[in-house]
């Protein structure tokens, strides 16, 4: 939180601490698990270590129900070690941008190329149902922040890669894509916020992930995004929403997700 203090630095830090509890020199991969996402470290191969996330430098406590604080290491069959964030700084927590991203910072420190990025969020399309999974092919940031400082000007061209939209596309041909929108939150949208979103392009509003995919590719890794879709956005969807509905498609679609998540990492 000092502004005189080097974020990277402090990854780094956060990444000897992982090295040190997780007895794992680098990893390969890392994924943040978002709402419903939570069961998939499981899935994804043996577990060669559990610590909460606060045991390591620079993570804040869990804000949220729902937000399991926990960090993994997880060995894949194929020999691939994973780092399974199940911790979420959110935007909207008004910590700043550099905690929202600390994360995606320590994963790059720990050595891993791949970033998998997920979330439960709202769908714009009317066709979509809530469970159902989406991968993000691009996204609008609406928090008028970005985690980069200073006069740091990186193109953000394929930021959600097409080779990996690809790859998981093998494993789940039906898989469809949209752009992420990132509201502020920690309210959902308005009819009206909602209809902009769609007007400008966007097909799935949340309240995460896009500042965390400017910092992944200002660290060069390669980014792979899921929405889950817990329910329609406000007026698409006729009734309210609520967090309780949103924890509800969460749970009902977790084993599903889980095991595509899982399948997707032992492809790559
Ligand atoms: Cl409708 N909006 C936002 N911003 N986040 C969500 C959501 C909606 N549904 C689940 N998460």
């Amino acid at each position: 939180d000092d502004p005189a203090a080097d974020p990277f630095e402090i990854a780094a830090a956060a990444a000897a601490d992982i090295a040190r509890l997780s007895g794992v020199e680098r990893h390969d991969i890392a994924v943040t698990l978002g709402s419903g996402w939570g069961r998939a470290a499981e899935l994804i191969g043996e577990e060669t270590a559990s610590f909460p996330a606060t045991e390591v430098t620079g993570f804040s406590k869990p804000a949220l129900e729902g937000h399991v604080g926990t960090l993994r290491s997880v060995r894949t069959p194929g020999g691939k070690n994973v780092l399974v964030i199940g911790a979420r700084t959110h935007y909207y927590e008004g910590h700043g941008v550099r905690r929202v991203v600390h994360s995606v910072r320590t994963a790059a420190a720990t050595g891993a190329t791949t970033m998998i990025l997920t979330n439960g969020a709202g769908g714009i399309r009317e066709t979509w149902k809530p469970g159902q999974p989406v991968l993000i092919s691009d996204h609008i940031n609406l928090t008028a922040d970005s985690p980069l400082e200073g006069a740091t000007f990186i193109d953000l061209t394929d930021l959600y890669s097409q080779r990996l939209r690809d790859l998981a596309r093998t494993i789940d041909p039906t898989l469809d894509e949209g752009v992420y929108t990132q509201f502020r939150g920690p309210h959902y949208e308005t009819p009206a916020e909602v209809q902009m979103a769609k007007t400008i392009g966007g097909h799935i509003v949340g309240m995460s992930t896009a500042l965390e995919a400017i910092a992944a590719r200002q660290a060069g890794m390669e980014i792979l995004g899921f929405s889950l879709i817990t329910n329609l956005a406000a007026g698409i969807q006729k009734t309210p929403l609520s967090h309780e509905e949103v924890l509800e498609a969460g749970r009902e679609a977790e084993p599903v997700i889980s095991s595509l998540l899982a399948r997707v990492i032992g492809a790559l």
